[in-house]
């Protein structure tokens, strides 16, 4: 019970919307929260259907989870109301008073500004423009439109009157470490703080009340955009291995590089996690493809495993090995067994 919260490792795509699909399906919260923004695309595949999502949690695939899109977030109308139909959420799915509101002008403002574009290599979704607006004081919020109505909430209240019962609460951030507008590889970044401690306060939680931080890392490292990506591989060299991803919002073909354990320390060192999670290892080791159990992954595998393990320092408690979101291997305990 208590506050978990998951965080990118990396450059985002790390599949954190996967492990919070899992983690739901596991844990069951009381209700999941999700932060960030529109130029994040969460993938989510549940007994062979596939979402992806941009500002509901993943966790919703547990039907009893309430769903919190909290003050720190921005979101776009549209992109809301879609998703709620989507996933089928509507009556458990609640919006903040305070969630900022990206319009169309932000989207413009964005596709038309070449550093951001061409240098940056900004998703261009408005995110930017928005924040700009939030700081000056001058975007409109949840409250101020009348079709958000039904949706709109204190959901800073309805979360601590959760945890104060003793339920679970997760919480899912967006994108990762290293593109965190304080700590990232800066100007290549995006336009909030994405770790730990910035997801906390997006959701207006204090640090206190958090039981467990996962930090997520692919088995392998990709960026989109532009800026630093240690150990960056040539293209035909991904493709070699298998490594080739496209992005969930901009369907731009990612850049791709192996597991960095360096900037991995150092993004254990910016969130403070209890536990980490890697996905896509069969990426590595396609027999491990499906596998959820430690004692069916194969022995190289686990070797790869306990290595990492022993050289972070931090319990490697989740690892992925599929797209279902239940192809996940749980060493906290046994959750779905074999496939
Ligand atoms: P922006 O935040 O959309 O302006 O993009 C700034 C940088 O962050 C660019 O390099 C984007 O590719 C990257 N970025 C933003 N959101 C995501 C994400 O969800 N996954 C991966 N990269 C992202
Ligand atoms: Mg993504």
């Amino acid at each position: 019970m208590g506050v978990t919260v998951i965080v990118g490792g990396a450059f985002g795509d790390e599949g954190k919307g996967k492990v919070a699909a899992y983690l739901a399906l596991a844990d069951k919260p009381e209700a999941a929260v999700r932060t960030g923004a529109i130029n994040a695309g969460h993938t989510v595949t549940y007994r062979g259907r596939t979402w992806k999502l941009r500002t509901i949690s993943t966790a919703f695939v547990c039907k009893t989870t309430k769903i919190f899109v909290p003050p720190g977030a921005l979101t776009r109308i549209d992109i809301f109301l879609k998703e709620v139909e989507e996933t089928e959420t509507r009556g458990r799915v609640w919006i903040d008073e305070k969630t900022g509101i990206i319009e169309e002008r932000h989207v413009r403002m964005e596709r038309e500004n070449e550093y951001l574009m061409k240098v940056i290599g900004s998703t261009g979704q408005g995110v930017g423009a928005a924040m700009m607006e939030r700081v000056l004081r001058v975007l409109k919020l949840a409250r101020d439109f009348p079709e958000l109505k039904e949706y709109v909430t204190d959901t800073v209240a309805k979360v601590h009157e959760i945890i104060d019962r003793g339920g679970l609460v997760l919480i899912e951030g967006t994108q990762g470490t290293f593109l965190s507008l304080y700590h990232g590889t800066y100007p290549y970044v995006t336009s909030r703080d994405v770790t730990a401690s910035g997801i906390l306060s997006e959701v207006g939680i204090g640090p206190k009340k958090v039981t467990d931080v996962v930090l997520v890392f692919k088995a392998y490292w990709t960026r989109v955009g532009a800026g630093e990506l240690p150990g960056e591989l040539p293209p035909e060299e991904a493709a070699k291995r298998g490594w080739i991803e496209y992005g969930t919002v901009t369907g731009r073909p990612r850049r791709v590089a192996p597991f960095n354990v360096e900037w991995a320390k150092r993004a254990i060192m910016l969130n403070s996690p209890t536990q980490i999670a890697i996905t896509k290892l069969d990426a590595l080791f396609p027999d491990a493809k499906g596998k959820r159990r430690w004692e069916d992954l194969p022995v190289e595998a686990r070797k790869w495993i306990e290595d990492l393990e022993n050289q972070l320092k931090v319990p490697i408690t989740l690892i992925g090995t599929g797209e279902e979101a239940e192809d996940m291997v749980d060493r906290r305990r046994d959750v779905f067994g074999p496939q």
